[in-house]
């Protein structure tokens, strides 16, 4: 196959089915690539919000086997909203990492979501009980749709309860849900849906926490996604004094408040941090120590991912 490729949503897709994706990132965490910090630009508008230009390089140096280089370029304009357009638009592109040569466009809302959920998966394949059925995904937007099919390829998922600060989204994501096979249903309340849920996943926008350390049963996984900036909070203090805690990447220790506040606070050191996801990957030894223990893993989403599942696109279509 020579010459660019370009692929839409539907196209990407179809490429990155969530039990090769697991699999792929697995390889991935444990090899790892070259990455750049982001870069931020800031757009000026007249009379509306700023929007941003996001870009996030990432290569494998040329070596044994092809290498590849792939930016994810991302607009988000918070204006659209008035103008009835989607707030946040992203690109992958895709390069040969040794002559420079393009290979593929692809939708990059789509490599988003995806490896985002198969991250959470990846990392519930190492600390959640290997008999967890029983999933809460709380937000219903993008990623939390993703979340309960990426989980089906590591774990027994047999009921998914979904919680929405906007109930319409969790009614949506159910029905989906159940189209796709689930036993689904909509969580009217947020105490017992956490403490009768093997896995709770959370994909907010929330900014103060909604998963309370209380509530939570011996054995349960917490994935946290959502809380992307340190003034964000999507678990309590208590979740994260009571859980045996894994990151991403150590990104997090900047970015996610879940980790920087209780830190700052306090409540935790950075050394309370058990590992990263690349950590997990490469240990032979089960990371869960009992299936009373409570584990928590936070994502603030990495350029690996992406070129992983960019690769694996371009590697399928080939
Ligand atoms: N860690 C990563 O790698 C990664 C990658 C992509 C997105 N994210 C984050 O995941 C979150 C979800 O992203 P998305 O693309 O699915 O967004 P989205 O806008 O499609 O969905 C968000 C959902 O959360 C709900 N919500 C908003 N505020 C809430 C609150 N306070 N409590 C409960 N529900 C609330 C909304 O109603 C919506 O259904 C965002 O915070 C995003 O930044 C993380």
């Amino acid at each position: 196959m020579g010459g660019l490729v370009i692929l839409d949503a539907a196209q990407t897709t179809r490429q990155l089915p969530f039990d090769g994706l697991v699999e792929a990132l697995r390889h991935g965490f444990i090899e790892g690539c070259q990455l750049p910090e982001r870069h931020h630009h800031t757009l000026t508008r007249e009379g509306e919000l700023d929007a941003t230009l996001l870009l996030m390089p990432a290569w494998t140096d040329p070596g044994k086997g092809r290498s590849y280089l792939g930016v994810k370029l991302v607009t988000v304009v918070p204006g659209n909203a008035a103008r009835e357009l989607p707030g946040l638009v992203s690109t992958y592109i895709l390069f040969d990492g040794l002559t420079g040569e393009q290979l593929a466009l692809m939708d990059g809302n789509t490599i988003t979501g995806r490896r985002t959920a198969a991250t959470s998966a990846l990392a519930a394949s190492y600390l959640s009980r290997p008999d967890s059925s029983k999933l809460l995904v709380l937000g219903a937007g993008r990623v939390g749709s993703l979340i309960p099919e990426a989980y089906q390829a590591v774990r027994p998922i047999e009921t998914v309860a979904v919680w929405d600060i906007n109930p319409d989204a969790a009614r949506r994501l159910t029905d989906q849900l159940v189209n796709q096979g689930f036993r689904a249903s909509v969580a009217d309340d947020l105490e017992r849906a956490v403490k009768s849920a093997d896995i709770v996943s959370t994909a907010t926008l929330a900014t103060t926490p909604i998963v309370r350390g209380a509530w939570l049963q011996p054995g349960t996984h917490v994935d946290l996604i959502g809380a992307f900036t340190p003034q964000m909070r999507e678990a309590d203090d208590d979740v994260i004094r009571r859980a045996s805690l894994y990151i991403d990447t150590t990104e997090a220790f900047h970015e996610a408040g879940d980790i920087v506040q209780p830190i700052e606070h306090g409540i935790i050191s950075k050394e309370t941090v058990r590992g990263t996801l690349a950590q997990l990957c490469k240990t032979s030894q089960p990371a869960r120590g009992s299936d009373d223990e409570i584990t928590c893993f936070k994502a603030v989403g990495s350029g690996l991912a992406d070129l992983v599942s960019a690769k694996m696109v371009y590697r399928r279509l080939r």
